[in-house]
């Protein structure tokens, strides 16, 4: 279906990829998607950011961070700043992927100051929110969904940048995905989370949906009216699978 909104497809490569790896899936991608109109974005391991821009320079794709400390410089070894991924030429930033949520206990709180400080050095932040399995067998994904989502974007001036990622935590490198219909129904409510606290602007902001993402069940997910596109983690290593994933209507 045509969106009212412009439609991103982003992929998560997480801790994957060499460096020449990520160089050559770039430059292929770049002559492959020449004439694609969505928002395109690659998530590279933060190492190969440069190398990754440099690559991507002058071509529709763009380049984001998977992760940022919520402060711009000090003594937090390991870490990198949102500063210092737009001065070495990022547009987005990830924030809240569930597996910094459970993995390294990032709080609502760090999500809410990351998302902060990616927006202060303009960063696009594609924010991931998203239920386990167990809140869900609880019945507690839309409460979930609405801490999250609120937690996330208070204290935010109203911005049609930003991009919310409906990631529920089973769907994730699992072969599981959300039905269309569950996907629908959760993203519509997130939208509806956002209006609350932003107005009409929900109407403009991209949601997409992230969750073992592939070009069997893109189709389907895209012909939902809420869904704006996805974040594609496992299928997005290999550059064939994303390409049939952004070319769904083909
Ligand atoms: P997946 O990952 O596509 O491998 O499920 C999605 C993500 O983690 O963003």
């Amino acid at each position: 279906m045509s969106h009212q909104r412009r439609e991103v497809f982003a992929a998560n490569w997480k801790m994957y990829k060499n460096g020449a790896d990520a160089e050559k899936y770039i430059k292929e991608m770049r002559v492959l998607a020449k004439k694609n109109t969505q928002e395109l974005i690659i998530f590279p391991p933060s190492i190969y950011l440069e190398r990754a821009i440099a690559a991507a320079k002058g071509s529709n794709i763009g380049v984001g961070v998977q992760n940022v400390h919520w402060e711009h410089e000090g003594a937090y070894t390991g870490d990198i700043s949102a500063s210092m991924a737009a001065e070495a030429g990022c547009d987005y930033c990830l924030c809240g992927h569930s597996e910094r949520r459970h993995y390294y206990s990032e709080s609502a709180e760090m999500v809410t100051r990351k998302t902060h400080s990616a927006l202060t050095k303009e960063l696009i932040p594609v924010i991931c929110v998203g239920e386990t399995l167990m809140e869900r067998e609880n019945g507690d994904t839309l409460e979930v969904l609405y801490n999250d989502t609120k937690a996330a974007i208070s204290g935010i001036e109203p911005n049609d940048k930003i991009i919310i990622a409906y990631e529920p935590v089973w769907a994730i490198g699992t072969g599981l995905s959300a039905t269309p219909k569950d996907a629908q129904t959760a993203i519509a409510y997130i939208r509806n989370v956002v209006r609350e606290l932003w107005g009409d602007i929900a109407d403009r902001i991209r949601i997409i949906y992230g969750g073992s993402v592939n070009p069997g069940n893109i189709a389907e997910l895209m012909a939902c009216q809420d869904i704006d596109g996805a974040l594609v983690g496992g299928a997005s290593l290999d550059l064939n699978k994303f390409m049939s994933i952004i070319n769904y209507q083909q």
